[in-house]
């Protein structure tokens, strides 16, 4: 369970704004959140046009700055989209729990299961690898080539693409290609309900998988119970347990 001693709220200014395929790669300036925030945690954006804050992950971070990957849904981030250099926004995190809570960094290798968006967690977890002179193997789904981008694949050792037309890399559904190549290693994965639903059915040994989950959230920070989710030990946060559940631990 996330401890609230170190989560600040802080007025970070936008460094940029890039475009990064369909997605939009947002950088901040960040005194206190960049120091603090880990691999797998998250941050809570305040937006003028939503009334809830919104969830975005760590992409990665520098001294000083952290970035986010966003992906255009609805009205909240569509103006997280359209922000601009010098703006400053209300940002409070870290938020969650990180990988450091698991211990998926044990083994020589680590296979990531991204589905579209999801590939924004991979990206900090492979930079920690590479440090730790271990291997990173991504698995990425998207539903067409126009979701593709190829900025942060050169973070990863080996790189297996699906799309669900076909347009780029195998024909179908990422699972597909990921229980053909699966070598029994640690799996960090960040995807929609489905796919983890069938990475349930691969039998893996799901003490070893590692999940985050995207649920829809109210306050992020554990009190209004919008986003629970039911585990083996009864219901939990996602906001404060989570987001990173071990999927041996999850009822879907
Ligand atoms: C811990 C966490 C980390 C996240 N990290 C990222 C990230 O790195 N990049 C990113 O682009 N998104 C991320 N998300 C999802 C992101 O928070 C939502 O897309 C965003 O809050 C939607 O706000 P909105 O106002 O644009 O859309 P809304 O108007 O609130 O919703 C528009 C549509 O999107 C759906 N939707 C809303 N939230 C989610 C969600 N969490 N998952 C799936 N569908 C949703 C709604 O059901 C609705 O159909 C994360 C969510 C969580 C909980
Ligand atoms: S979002 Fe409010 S308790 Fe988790």
């Amino acid at each position: 369970m996330v401890s609230y001693d170190s989560v600040f709220e802080e007025e970070c200014e936008v460094l940029s704004n890039r475009r990064v395929g369909k997605y939009h790669e947002i950088t901040f300036s960040s005194k206190r959140i960049a120091k603090a925030i880990k691999v797998g945690q998250f941050v809570n954006i305040k937006l003028n046009r939503v009334f809830f804050r919104r969830p975005y992950t760590l992409l990665f971070k520098d001294n000083g700055k952290f970035s986010i990957l966003v992906k255009v849904v609805g009205r909240g981030s569509k103006e997280l989209s359209e922000v601009t250099e010098g703006k400053s926004l209300s940002i409070i995190g870290p938020l969650g729990n990180s990988i450091f809570d698991f211990d998926i960094t044990g083994g020589e290798s680590v296979s990531m299961v991204a589905g579209g968006v999801g590939i924004a967690n991979m990206v900090s977890l492979a930079m920690l690898l590479k440090n730790m002179n271990k291997k990173s193997r991504l698995f990425w789904g998207i539903k067409s080539k126009d979701e593709f981008f190829d900025d942060y694949l050169h973070f990863f050792d080996e790189v297996f693409i699906s799309s669900e037309d076909g347009g780029v890399g195998y024909k179908g559904f990422i699972t597909d290609v990921f229980r053909e190549k699966y070598g029994g290693e640690f799996v960090y994965a960040c995807g929609p309900l489905p796919m983890y639903k069938a990475m349930k059915e691969l039998r893996l040994s799901e003490e070893k998988v590692l999940v985050s989950l995207e649920t829809v959230m109210g306050c992020g920070i554990g009190v209004c119970y919008g986003c629970s989710t039911k585990t083996l030990e009864g219901y939990k946060l996602v906001c404060k347990d989570g987001p990173n559940f071990r999927l041996s631990e999850l009822v879907l």
